[in-house]
């Protein structure tokens, strides 16, 4: 058993790593923090909690020392945080963008600001298992990636490794509105939300650098995100317009996925001939660890386009996080995360 504590447990990422953690056997789960609900039950902030767990959450000041913490604050916090939260426990692992880029001024290009740790940039690894499982096995501290880089960078892994798609890649994401968080805009008031498809970032989305990080291991890649807000809570669905660098036939594509993921627990290549589900759909991987990708070749336009979904709060974050922790920790990789979704929902 190891102590597990979660600070920023009352935001909707903390809220799933309390869900996910309640139920794996090899977990005690030390202190939930918040500070505008200090004292009072977690269920207070995550209804789906009540009668599962007697906790209560704590305030961050008085955070104490734990196996693992879990931090899943706002973006831009936790970097000036990180060097005091370090003393807390042997393993960290950040939810959020501050420790994600290995390079200080790729950080500043995108974030708009110098880095209040850089020095501590170095020793963080990327959060995604598929790619890193060997070094996160090693590491005691752990970037997740961001949930549209996540998806992204699952679904162009193999075909970039393989060669056999031309540099330029066109990513069209579409965003659900759990995706900024707990605490409401005005983008998010319900009149302004409710019915919307918003082109909200057409170019400069900030994960695009964590993709060519992760992607590039220094190729030359050429990628854009055109990001759109739906009105949808959870999930998170790419279609990514690439161009195949030879002839290919789609029987080449399914045997370069199955060669990097054919073993993967939370891959699966989605594309079927008939039914309503053919390709990637996050509505029925809400809840579950999984990231589906399916593909299709357009011959008239020679493109390859790839389509994948996630739930941005599960493989996008928090059960992304509890798969790199059981891998830091010796456990199975895959405990507590074996929730398979539900049908219809
Ligand atoms: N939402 C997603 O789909 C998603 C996907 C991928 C990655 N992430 C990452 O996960 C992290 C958390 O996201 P979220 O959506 O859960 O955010 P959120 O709903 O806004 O929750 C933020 C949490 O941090 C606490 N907090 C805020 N400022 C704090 C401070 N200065 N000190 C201590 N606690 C503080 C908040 O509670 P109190 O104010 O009560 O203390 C709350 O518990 C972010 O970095 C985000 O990038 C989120």
């Amino acid at each position: 058993m190891i102590k597990v504590s979660i600070l920023g447990g009352s935001g909707y990422a903390g809220g799933e790593l309390l869900r996910i953690l309640l139920q794996h056997p090899e977990v005690e789960i030390g202190e939930v923090t918040s500070r505008r609900f200090a004292g009072r039950p977690v269920s207070t902030a995550h209804p789906n909690l009540r009668k599962a767990t007697p906790l209560k959450f704590t305030h961050p000041d008085s955070l104490s020392a734990c196996d693992v913490l879990l931090v899943a604050l706002p973006n831009g916090e936790s970097m000036h945080l990180m060097p005091e939260l370090l003393t807390k426990a042997s393993k960290v692992i950040d939810l959020g963008a501050d420790f994600r880029l290995n390079d200080p001024q790729v950080f500043q290009d995108w974030y708009g600001a110098p880095h209040a740790s850089p020095e501590l940039l170095a020793q963080f690894t990327y959060g995604l298992a598929e790619l890193r499982r060997q070094e996160i096995k090693k590491t005691k501290y752990l970037a997740g990636g961001g949930c549209e880089a996540t998806v992204s960078i699952l679904a162009l892994y193999p075909l970039v490794q393989a060669n056999l798609i031309k540099p330029n890649i066109i990513i069209d994401a579409k965003m659900s509105s759990s995706q900024s968080g707990m605490d409401p805009s005005p983008a998010s008031h319900h009149p302004e939300r409710a019915g919307c498809v918003r082109s909200y970032m057409p170019t400069g989305h900030r994960h695009t650098a964590e993709i060519v990080q992760e992607l590039a291991g220094g190729k030359k890649l050429d990628i854009a995100v055109s990001a759109t807000a739906l009105d949808m809570v959870r999930g998170l669905l790419v279609t990514i317009h690439t161009a195949p660098r030879r002839q290919v036939t789609e029987k080449d594509i399914w045997k370069t996925y199955r060669q990097f993921y054919g073993d993967e627990p939370f891959i699966r290549i989605v594309k079927e001939q008939r039914g309503i589900y053919r390709f990637p759909e996050p509505k029925i991987l809400q809840g579950s660890n999984y990231c589906d990708i399916g593909f299709e070749l357009d011959r008239r336009s020679n493109r390859l386009v790839v389509i994948a979904a996630i739930d941005n709060l599960v493989k996008g974050t928090a059960g992304q996080a509890v798969q790199a922790m059981n891998l830091m920790c010796g456990f199975e990789e895959t405990l507590g995360l074996l929730f398979p979704g539900l049908h219809p929902i």
